[in-house]
């Protein structure tokens, strides 16, 4: 099979590309990626290595760019993985977020229409759902929690979300769509919660917690959401959602505790900053869909996955430090400074 992954240059579609490559060398994967900010030709080495690897870069909000793609690959299944991805950015400069998640998302599906698909997947996120209070660990987002959302990103994630239920309905697109919890592991952009931790513990630098560090996230090692993904595209039935997550609940504070404490690290360095616009509370997955219809479920334990991510961290400098030393700056500069 011909499988297009977009945004593969970044964080968890890079995963995904080598999971695939090696559990199903019979596949051709071909990434298609804008390489902005986050995406990364450093993370795709080992993949632009294999002979069923191709790479394209193109920005999916670029109609005919992405037709082009389509006439010369002639996909079976396509993952979409691109996207704007954080928050804090989004509440910045919400625009490039609607232009990309979800323009970018209706013309990849038009491109499936008009060039035929087996299947169109949508990689979302459990952020769709907004948030659950912290005095109710009974509740848990189901497929069925009503979308909710709360920042810019996940109102342009839900409505694309919307869009690829509408092209199933409208127009009979085979689509399924995945809502993950946090992922961490390799190539994580410094940027998110646990790579910025461990990279400023790394330097000496002070650790930004947001308000009282009493948010609550879910957290799956990338590469079960990968797998989930995989099951997914090739077992998952049409015009279904499912839900990923691995019952690993954790406040920000404790993370950031386990980070230092994986790094033996004091917590000196923890700093209360000025919390995020809007910031939700708590997110929890209900993964029981997907392992009762397609056998799922998460292999690595949180210390044993934080464990891995900090030794990779530690031992691939030679990917990070060139990040830390590019436009990161600048915008740790405005995000962080005078917080
Ligand atoms: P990321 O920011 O690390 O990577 C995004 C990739 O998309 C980058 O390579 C970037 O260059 C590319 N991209 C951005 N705009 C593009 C465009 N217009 N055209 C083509 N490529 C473009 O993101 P990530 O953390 O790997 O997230 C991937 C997907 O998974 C996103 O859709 C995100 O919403 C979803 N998701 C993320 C998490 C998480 O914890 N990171 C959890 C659940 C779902
Ligand atoms: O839940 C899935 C989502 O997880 C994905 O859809 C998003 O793409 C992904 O970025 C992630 O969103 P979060 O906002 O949860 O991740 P982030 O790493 O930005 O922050 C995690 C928590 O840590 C959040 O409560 C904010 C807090 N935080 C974050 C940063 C960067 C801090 O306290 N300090 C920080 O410096």
């Amino acid at each position: 099979m011909n499988i297009i992954v977009t945004g593969g240059a970044g964080f968890i579609g890079a995963n995904f590309i080598y999971s695939e490559l090696e559990n199903h060398p019979e596949d051709r994967i071909i990434c298609i990626d804008k390489l902005t900010y986050a995406g990364n030709m450093a993370t795709l080495d080992g993949a632009m290595k294999q002979p069923n690897f191709a790479f394209h870069r193109v920005d999916i909000a670029d109609r005919p760019a992405v037709y082009q793609v389509f006439e010369q690959e002639k996909p079976d299944i396509l993952v979409n993985f691109a996207a704007e991805s954080h928050v804090d950015r989004s509440i910045e400069n919400p625009e490039i977020f609607l232009q990309t998640n979800v323009i970018g998302t209706s013309i990849l599906m038009d491109a499936c229409r008009k060039y035929g698909i087996r299947r169109y997947h949508q990689v979302s996120t459990d952020e769709v759902y907004g948030d659950l209070p912290l005095d109710r660990p009974d509740l848990l987002f189901t497929e069925e929690t009503p979308l909710h959302t709360s920042s810019p990103y996940s109102a342009s994630k839900a409505s694309a979300d919307l869009l690829v239920m509408a092209y199933h309905h409208t127009y009979g697109l085979d689509t399924t769509i995945s809502r993950c919890s946090n992922n961490y592991g390799p190539y994580h952009f410094p940027e998110k919660l646990i790579p910025l931790m461990i990279l400023n513990a790394l330097a000496g630098k002070k650790l930004p917690v947001y308000g009282d560090g009493k948010n609550v996230r879910d957290w799956l090692y990338v590469k079960d959401h990968a797998a989930a993904i995989d099951l997914i595209i090739r077992k998952g039935r049409a015009g279904e959602v499912y839900n990923v997550g691995g019952h690993n609940e954790r406040s920000n504070l404790t993370v950031v505790k386990s980070v230092l404490a994986a790094l033996g690290k004091d917590e000196s360095g923890i700093e209360y900053v000025t919390d995020r616009k809007g910031h939700d509370r708590r997110y929890a997955i209900d993964p029981t869909k997907i392992q009762r219809e397609l056998g799922w479920s998460p292999t690595v334990k949180f210390e044993e996955g934080l464990a891995k991510t900090v030794k990779w961290y530690l031992a691939n400098e030679a990917w990070w430090k060139p990040i830390l030393a590019g436009e990161y700056q600048d915008y740790y500069e405005k995000m962080y400074k005078n917080r």
